[in-house]
C-alpha cells in the first residue's frame, strides 16, 4: 500500500494521540535514563521507517548522536521531513526496511509502530536487516490483543494495518533478538558481546 499524505491525515488528525508522536520526548527521556544507567553511549541511531521523524527528532535532541540515518517507504514522508532544518544532516532514503542495504552498525535502531504494515512475506527479511544493522532496537508494535483494546476503549481503528496476535512478533522477533527491558531488544548479530543488560531474569 501507498504512505501518502491521505495516511498521514487519517492517522495524525491534530487533536490526535498517536504514541511515539505525541509523548516522543518522553520515549527519548526514558531511554536516555535507561541507557545512562546501563553506561551505554548512543553516537549513531537508524530509523526503520521514520513517518513523521517525531521520534527521531527528539532522540537526535536528547543523545545528540554523531549520525543520524532511516529509511520510510513513503515518499511524502521522505519530501515532508526533508524540508525541515532538523533533518539536514541526516541520511534519509525511500526504501522498504526489507531492501535495506550496507553494513554500517548503529547503537540504536528505531522500529516505532512499523511492522504492522509489513506483509508476510517481507517479515523475516526486515527483522534480519533490522539485527545485523544495530546493537539495540526501540520496537512497538500493536497486535491484535492491542487493537482490540484501542477499539474498545479509545475506538480507535487503523485500517492500513495487518493484525496479527502477539505470538507472530515474539516468534519473529526472538529469533534476532533479546528482549532486555520495556521496548528495548538487544541483537542477537551484534549486541550480545560485552552486554550490561545480563540480569537474566529480563532476558527473555
Ligand atoms: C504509524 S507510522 C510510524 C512512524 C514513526 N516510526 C513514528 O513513530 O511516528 C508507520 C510508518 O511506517 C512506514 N512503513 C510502512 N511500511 C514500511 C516498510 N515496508 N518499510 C519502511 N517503512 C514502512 C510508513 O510509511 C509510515 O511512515
Amino acid at each position: 500500500m501507498d504512505f501518502t499524505r491521505e495516511y498521514f491525515q487519517k492517522m495524525y488528525p491534530k487533536d490526535g494521540y498517536i504514541d511515539g508522536d505525541f509523548n516522543a520526548r518522553e520515549h527519548a527521556a526514558y531511554l536516555k535514563g535507561l541507557f545512562e544507567l546501563m553506561e551505554l553511549e548512543v553516537k549513531s541511531v537508524f530509523d526503520f521507517g521514520f513517518g513523521k521523524g517525531e521520534l527521531l527528532h527528539q532522540i537526535s535532541r536528547t543523545f545528540q548522536p554523531t549520525r543520524i540515518e532511516g529509511v520510510d517507504v513513503s515518499q511524502f514522508a521522505y519530501d515532508s521531513l526533508k524540508k525541515r532544518a532538523i533533518a539536514r544532516d541526516w541520511r534519509l532514503q525511500v526504501c522498504n526496511v526489507h531492501e535495506v542495504t550496507g553494513r554500517r552498525l548503529s547503537d540504536l535502531g528505531l522500529s516505532n509502530s512499523v511492522l504492522q504494515y509489513i506483509e508476510d512475506r517481507h517479515i523475516e527479511a526486515s527483522v534480519k536487516r533490522m539485527a545485523e544493522r544495530v546493537k539495540f532496537l526501540y520496537f512497538h508494535v500493536p497486535t491484535s490483543e492491542d487493537y482490540k483494546v484501542l477499539r474498545k476503549v479509545l475506538d480507535f481503528k487503523d485500517p492500513y494495518a495487518i493484525e496479527r496476535p502477539k505470538t507472530f512478533y515474539q516468534d519473529h522477533m526472538s529469533k534476532y533478538f533479546t528482549i532486555v527491558a520495556w521496548g528495548v531488544l538487544e541483537s542477537k548479530i551484534n549486541g550480545r558481546k560485552g552486554t550490561p543488560f545480563t540480569d537474566s531474569f529480563y532476558r527473555i
